[in-house]
This record gives structure tokens, sequence and C-alpha cells, in this order.
């Protein structure tokens, strides 16, 4: 099979009709992969909750994008040296578009996905819960960066739920502490500069290795170490499907570049499924 790529078709771009039937025809052709596949990894970035109201970072609107100084929320040395970034963090998760948003036609394909049997492992790098709450088995969704709904210690490592940890700041700690040890406390998120769950990059990479079709949706794949498992993938034999609005350095080895809004693409690509 000849690689797919709707971005060919794009830069040759006569009219945006032609590149419109295009990407539809692209997107047939993966709907029928996908009905003959068996086994199904799915690696999913912030793209795919952007529909739900929550921002990705590096998108057209993302955070990083039009604050790039947010992004020292996010690393772990600055986190523990600096009281006054953690309390602006504090401040940040209280107002954070998770606590309201609703899973998306993105997140409920994927459970369609699952329900038809071909769904070997749904990884993602998003920290919202919301494939959980779609209606995604907790033990199928793999969440490599953790998640905002619980804090964790540096200290001793207690975990706690997050709305415990909201409301001691909504009483007026602008810093809370670990209750246990008096230690710093951090949403259960993997931060720039903490390591990741050695057991959660075991499990995703036999994810990525044991299927015959890998789609990465809503990522820029420029996270590492899930923006290499594409290439695990595609390693041991799969195709890859990229579904994402804009290029990534990956497009060049993907059998199909889907580049429309995902929350249109997936629920045809999964329609036909039983
Ligand atoms: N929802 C969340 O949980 C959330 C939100 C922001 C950031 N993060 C974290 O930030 C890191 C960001 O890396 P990343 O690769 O996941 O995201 P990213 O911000 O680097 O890339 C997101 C990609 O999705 C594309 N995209 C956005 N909306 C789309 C849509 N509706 N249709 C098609 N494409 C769309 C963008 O063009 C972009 O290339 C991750 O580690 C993640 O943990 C998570
Ligand atoms: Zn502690």
């Amino acid at each position: 099979m000849q690689p797919n790529h709707a971005t060919q078709a794009d830069s040759q771009a006569d009219s945006q009709a032609d590149s419109q039937a295009d990407s539809q025809a692209d997107s047939a052709v993966v709907a029928a992969w996908l009905t003959d596949a068996t086994d199904v990894t799915v690696l999913t970035g912030a793209g795919i909750s952007t529909e739900s109201g929550i921002p990705d970072f590096r998108g057209p609107q993302g955070l990083w994008t039009r604050d790039p100084a947010a992004q020292r929320l996010s690393s772990l040395p600055d986190y523990v040296a600096e009281p006054q970034l953690r309390r602006r963090a504090w401040q940040s998760r209280q107002q954070h578009p998770a606590w309201s948003a609703e899973p998306n036609a993105g997140h409920q394909a994927l459970v369609t996905l699952e329900r038809s049997g071909r769904l070997r492992g749904l990884l993602t790098q998003n920290i919202d819960g919301l494939h959980q709450r779609a209606g995604s088995a907790p033990t199928t969704v793999i969440e490599l960066h953790g998640t905002i709904w619980e804090v964790e210690c540096l200290g001793c490592g207690d975990r706690q739920p997050m709305t415990t940890a909201l409301a001691r700041v909504d009483d007026g700690e602008d810093d809370p502490a670990c209750l246990r040890c008096g230690g710093i406390l951090k949403s259960a998120t993997v931060s720039f500069g903490q390591p990741l769950d050695p057991d959660v990059i075991r499990a995703a990479e036999r994810a990525a290795r044991e299927c015959d079709l890998f789609l990465a949706v809503g990522t820029s794949l420029t996270v590492f170490p899930a923006a290499a498992l594409p290439r695990v993938a595609v390693g041991n034999g799969a195709r890859l499907v990229i579904v994402n609005a804009e290029p990534t350095s990956y497009d060049g080895i993907a059998n199909a570049v889907l580049r429309e809004p995902i929350g249109g693409v997936l629920p045809r690509l999964v329609a036909g499924l039983r």
C-alpha cells in the first residue's frame, strides 16, 4: 500500500474543495484499515481535548504559544525552588478548564473503537481524565503524564484527591503543604525534569510493539518518550495514521495523515465498526 498523505494533496492545493475531497478519501481508506485491524494502539495528545474547551500547549491558540512564560509552571526545578511560582500554579489549577470540561465526539469515537474489540491500548499524554469520563475502560487508558485529578507529595509520595487540596486553597492556603510530612504538593502530573513512571513507559511501549495499526491523535509528537512510540510501532510492522491539524515530524513515515478537526474525523473513522 502506498503512503497516503492528505498533506501532499494540500500542498498541491488547487482549491480547498479538492483538498477536502482528498482528505475524505483518505479517511475512507483509514476506516477500512481500522475495520481490518485486530490490535489498534492509540496515542492521544492535548489536541483531542481542545474541542472540549481545554487549550493545547503548542497549537495556534496554545497556552505556551500565547504565553511562553507559562512553561515554567511545568518545570519541576522551578516549582521546587520558587514558592511564588507554586502559588501561581495553585491559582492556575483552581481555574483549570478540566473541572467543567465534557468529553467530545473524539473521545466518544475511541470508546466505540474499544467496544468493537480492536483497541489494544489507549495511551494518552493528557492529564484531564476525559477518556475515562467518556467511558474508556480505566484498564485500557495509560496516562503517560499522570493526572490532574490527584495531588502528590514530592517528599513522601502521598496521594490525595485534587478536590481536597483545592478546597484548602479556597480556604486561604496559597501553597498547601502535605498533611503527612509537610512536603511540597503538586498535581500528580509529570513535569519537565521529572521522570515518567517506568512501569507506565513499559506498558506503553508494549502496546506500541503489539499493534497492527498505531493512531496518533492531536499530538505535536514533540514530547519524549511519548513521541518515540509511533516509531516503535512502525518498526514492528504496524501502519501509522496521524490525525493532527498541524504537520508533525513523523508525517513522512505515516501511511496516512489526516489534517482535520478530530471531533469530525474520528467518528467517521469508527462509524462502520461492529
Ligand atoms: N488536555 C490535557 O490534558 C492537556 C492540555 C494541554 C497540555 N497537556 C500536556 O502538554 C503536553 C503537550 O503535548 P501534546 O503533543 O499532547 O500537545 P501539543 O500542544 O504539543 O500539540 C497538540 C496538537 O494538536 C493539534 N490540534 C489541536 N486541536 C486540534 C483539533 N481539534 N483537531 C486536530 N488537531 C488539533 C495542534 O495542531 C497541535 O499540533 C502533553 O505532555 C500533555 O500532558 C495536556
Ligand atoms: Zn508528604
